[in-house]
């Protein structure tokens, strides 16, 4: 009896996976990782391990679903979706998962940047080619990876420490007047390196005082929850400068219950926050109501961008190790036109 249920088991399976009925394979963290509709023959197919951070923002919901509108069967791919649910075990397990299935190519957007060695070595091992994504990883031998596609995320807080800069020029507001706080991502992941190591230069140029930095993962619930924690510990808060667009809606979440106003009359007691990504609705809504007054723009359509690079890889072209990708900086606030970082203009648009 209980041989003839599993056989109909495994027969009900064989048909799901022939038939094409499977839907984007979602993570766990035992690193079972799943597999996105497969349409006609496997055979032709170039598989594909991704191994993503998690869904901790608007900003990587949309790279997600770029990176799976990019690797679709209809486009050649076959392609292994696994979320690390911010968590770098899980992400080494995936990167395991995948060599075992013998993918062509894994695809990683890591998490932080430190600890990949050992798992990039079992890859290279394993002759499969590591493309990385969005943050970077610090390793021994950069052979260990094939090339990586992303942001600058030091020139994007450069951005916006300038504008904050030009802002304080306009408005004739001295540099110890400013009273910041940092709302920092992910510990030890690139966005939060650069981003933390742009403001830390510009405190130490403009003569502004950091008040406290902490992490809030870049998440809304936690930068709720560490904006309020800075709201009781210093009352002089001035500006908030929050990592991404998540952690600044949170924030003013926080500044608002303690009956303070967002905005960028600092003079008159706003509080003005600033941020980074400016991808979602809420985030162009909230930019052009002055509710974040500056946003360092951060791109997350690198789906077109990886699947080009194996494309090309599967034809023999090397790809450049590093590819920037372009990006501005909005704001709704008059007072400054453009940045120019090491010689270099960016407009400031109204997003
Ligand atoms: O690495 C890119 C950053 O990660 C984005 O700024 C943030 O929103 C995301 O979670």
């Amino acid at each position: 009896m209980k041989k003839s249920y599993l056989t109909i088991i495994t027969l009900i399976l064989l048909f799901l996976s022939i038939s094409g009925c499977g839907t984007y394979g979602q993570a766990s963290p035992s690193g079972d990782a799943g597999r996105q509709s497969q349409g006609g023959d496997d055979e032709q197919l170039i598989t594909v391990g991704f191994s993503q951070v998690g869904a901790e923002s608007d900003w990587r919901n949309i790279n997600t679903d770029s990176m799976k509108e990019s690797f679709c069967p209809e486009n050649g791919y076959d392609l292994i979706y696994d979320d690390g649910q911010q968590k770098q075990h899980n992400q080494i397990t995936a990167i395991r998962t995948f060599i075992q299935k013998d993918v062509d190519y894994i695809v990683l957007a890591p998490v932080i940047e430190d600890g990949w060695d050992t798992v990039l070595t079992e890859a290279r091992d394993a002759d499969i080619p590591v493309i990385l994504v969005d943050r970077m990883v610090n390793v021994n031998d950069p052979d260990l990876f094939t090339c990586w596609v992303g942001s600058d995320f030091e020139l994007e807080g450069s951005k916006v420490c300038e504008w904050l800069n030009g802002f304080c020029r306009a408005n004739h507001i001295s540099g110890s007047d400013i009273n910041i706080v940092n709302i920092k991502g992910t510990e030890g992941a690139s966005a939060e390196l650069g981003r933390s190591k742009a403001l830390r230069t510009a405190v130490n140029k403009y003569g502004w005082n950091l008040l406290d930095e902490r992490s809030g993962e870049f998440t809304q619930a936690k930068g709720r929850e560490v904006m309020t924690q800075f709201l009781k510990q210093h009352k002089n808060i001035n500006v908030v400068y929050s990592e991404n667009d998540n952690e600044a809606f949170g924030a003013i979440e926080a500044i608002e219950a303690e009956g303070r106003k967002v905005g960028s009359d600092i003079k008159h007691g706003e509080i003005m926050v600033l941020a980074f990504d400016g991808t979602s609705d809420q985030a162009v809504e909230a930019v052009r109501s002055g509710r974040i007054t500056c946003i360092g723009e951060c791109n997350p359509l690198h789906g077109p961008r990886v699947e080009k690079i194996i494309r090309n890889l599967s034809e023999g072209i090397v790809p450049d190790k590093y590819e920037y990708v372009d990006e501005g900086i909005f704001s709704a606030d008059e007072s400054v036109n453009s940045v120019i970082i090491d010689g270099v203009s960016y407009g400031v648009r109204v997003p």
